[in-house]
């Protein structure tokens, strides 16, 4: 725990992950130090995973995927990750050539390689390269989608100092979200240029985060995070305009257990600036405390109840809470 900083009392996650006997790396082949890669039906060490280049995943951003972590040997809500994996497929008339129980085969197979108790792992569907004949573009069926995935050690997009004195977030002005009509959040995308070009400019701005709005001045998300604010005692996040995260549901899940209201609203950006309390969330990086919105020290300047969701959310899954055990001794 620590005992200075904004976020007095938050677990040090991060520094329990990386050194804890339970979390830290198990013996694997040298070749896999870096990470494990799947690519369209090989497994390969990460250093030598490469991509088509004319698949249209990376010459179009045409792909769908999603990332699930593990720690202490245990994916989390895997379940959850591979239902909103076969839906994002389905909004983008995508097809994964590998079922749900072969997906999570492959997946526990590539952490077993990396040897990883504590892992960042994500995997995608693209399209795939164009059909022979150009004038069938416009049919899905003409093109072979491809599985591609890997696994590294476990990434905080908030570490255990920036977690602990809370991060400093603006909210976008030069960027909105990409609209729902055009590239649909809800179905997890490789469509980020929104989101990456508002984070530079949060760093121009002397923030290290950034949320943004939709083309009415309402919050949708931030980058690879939702986003929550507690006011009254209440909790709220947006209600569209962003990816249902999994680990926002999980928030809204611990938030019944605390006894503490939730809900999914419209809201803008001033009821973030006149939050009591406000965080982030997800899979990379759990429950993330804002400490200050556009320059300014938000609520009392003191966070206890995302403090004790964020450590709810550890010590759950450390316990147990929703995890599939893998399995690193025989092969997957
Ligand atoms: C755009 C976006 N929003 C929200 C999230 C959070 O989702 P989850 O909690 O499922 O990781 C992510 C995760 O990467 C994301 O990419």
């Amino acid at each position: 725990m620590s005992t200075t900083g904004f976020s007095t009392g938050l677990i040090n996650a991060e520094q329990i992950m990386a050194t804890g006997p339970e979390h830290i790396r198990l013996d694997h082949d040298p070749r896999y130090a870096h990470g494990s890669a799947y690519i369209d039906g090989v497994y390969t060490d990460i250093d030598h995973a490469a991509i088509p280049i004319t698949d249209m995943g990376f010459l179009q951003a045409d792909a769908c995927y999603d990332v699930v972590s593990v720690t202490k040997g245990q994916f989390f809500r895997l379940d959850d990750h591979l239902e909103r994996f076969e839906q994002s497929c389905a909004k983008f008339r995508l097809r994964n050539p590998l079922s749900r129980t072969e997906t999570a085969a492959m997946l526990a197979r590539l952490v077993q390689l990396a040897g990883t108790q504590s892992a960042y792992v994500w995997w995608a569907v693209t399209r795939g390269e164009m059909p022979d004949k150009g004038s069938e573009r416009g049919n899905p069926a003409a093109y072979r989608n491809r599985m591609y995935a890997f696994v590294v050690p476990f990434i905080f997009i908030a570490d255990d100092e920036q977690r602990r004195n809370g991060l400093d977030i603006v909210v976008s002005e030069k960027y909105i979200r990409i609209p729902p009509n055009a590239v649909d959040p809800t179905a997890k995308n490789f469509h980020g240029m929104d989101t990456r070009q508002a984070l530079f400019d949060a760093t121009d701005r002397k923030a290290n985060w950034c949320v943004l709005c939709n083309d009415e001045g309402l919050l949708t998300e931030a980058p690879g995070a939702n986003i929550f604010v507690l006011k009254n005692g209440e909790l709220f996040t947006p209600r569209s305009g962003c990816l249902e995260g999994i680990t926002r549901k999980t928030v809204m899940e611990l938030a019944a257990e605390l006894k503490i209201k939730a809900s999914l609203i419209d809201m803008h950006a001033d009821f973030l600036r006149d939050a009591d309390e406000a965080f982030v969330t997800s899979t990379a990086g759990g429950v993330m405390p804002i400490r200050t919105v556009d320059g300014k020290v938000i609520g009392n300047d003191s966070n206890p109840i995302t403090t004790q969701l964020h450590n709810l959310y550890w010590e759950k899954r450390w316990n147990g809470w929703l995890c599939t055990p893998i399995d690193y001794t025989t092969e997957a």
